[in-house]
């Protein structure tokens, strides 16, 4: 017996904690019954529909995606605007892991592999991402004691920031520097500059763990090897051991 939420990430369809949505919601069925209480353990071979569609266990891809600005990081955009998911010349249903906002750019993972999308995101598996942020003024050593010890966004105490090569320009009164975090909250490294007293002007994600924009121009996508998706794979499994 599985997990159906699980069984259902590992589809492809979507994340293990959507799965567990329209689970609750009532719109999963698994040999024609339905399911709506959590954890629900069904058999590996179930027939399951989701809204009324029977799940197919397709083939995983994975890309890596150099994401220029102005672009939305979700699979439709009721604005019109254009999605990540989109630059992806692909027939399958893939999706973003985690977001990056319209006006950052830089590395992101976009897969139908629900279950490692699940564990990228989770903060336990601690997958590094690492950003390169330009702000507002300088940031100051006790600005970086404050992001080392965590600071508080919607009333959560962030995780410890790492911060490396920090360059302070006094003509033009901004900062750039490397900030290294796991986590992945809502416009989390805005929110964090925002509690020192700072303004983000530019952010770019240039490495999720071993995965770097090295040679992929903005706007590029490539699909991953299969010796980094088993990279990835262990990298997630050997963390949150
Ligand atoms: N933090 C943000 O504030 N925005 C992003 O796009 C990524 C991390």
């Amino acid at each position: 017996m599985e997990r159906l939420a699980k069984v259902i990430a590992q589809s492809g369809y979507c994340s293990r904690r959507k799965a567990e949505e329209l689970i609750k919601a009532g719109k999963v069925t698994a040999d024609g019954k339905k399911i709506t209480q959590l954890p629900a353990l069904v058999k590996k071979d179930a027939d399951i529909m989701i809204e009324g569609q029977l799940l197919s266990f397709e083939e995983k891809e994975y890309y890596l995606l150099n994401k220029p600005r102005g672009v939305i990081t979700s699979v439709s955009d009721e604005k019109g605007r254009k999605t990540v998911t989109e630059l992806i010349a692909s027939e399958k249903r893939l999706y973003p892991v985690g977001r990056l906002d319209y006006d950052t750019t830089g590395l992101l993972l976009i897969t139908n592999d629900g279950e490692l999308a699940n564990l990228i995101m989770h903060p336990a598996t601690k997958i590094e991402k690492h950003y390169v942020v330009k702000i507002t003024g300088k940031l100051t050593n006790e600005d970086q004691k404050k992001l080392h010890h965590g600071v508080i966004i919607d009333e959560y105490l962030t995780k410890p920031a790492k911060i490396k090569k920090v360059k302070y320009d006094k003509k033009t009164d901004t900062t750039v520097f490397s900030l290294i975090i796991h986590e992945g909250k809502n416009q989390q490294i805005k929110k964090m500059m925002n509690a020192i007293g700072k303004k983000v002007l530019k952010l770019k994600r240039e490495a999720i763990a071993f995965l770097t924009t090295d040679n992929l121009p903005s706007g590029h996508y490539r699909a991953l090897t299969p010796k980094e998706v088993k990279k990835l794979h262990n990298l997630t499994k050997n963390n949150i051991n």
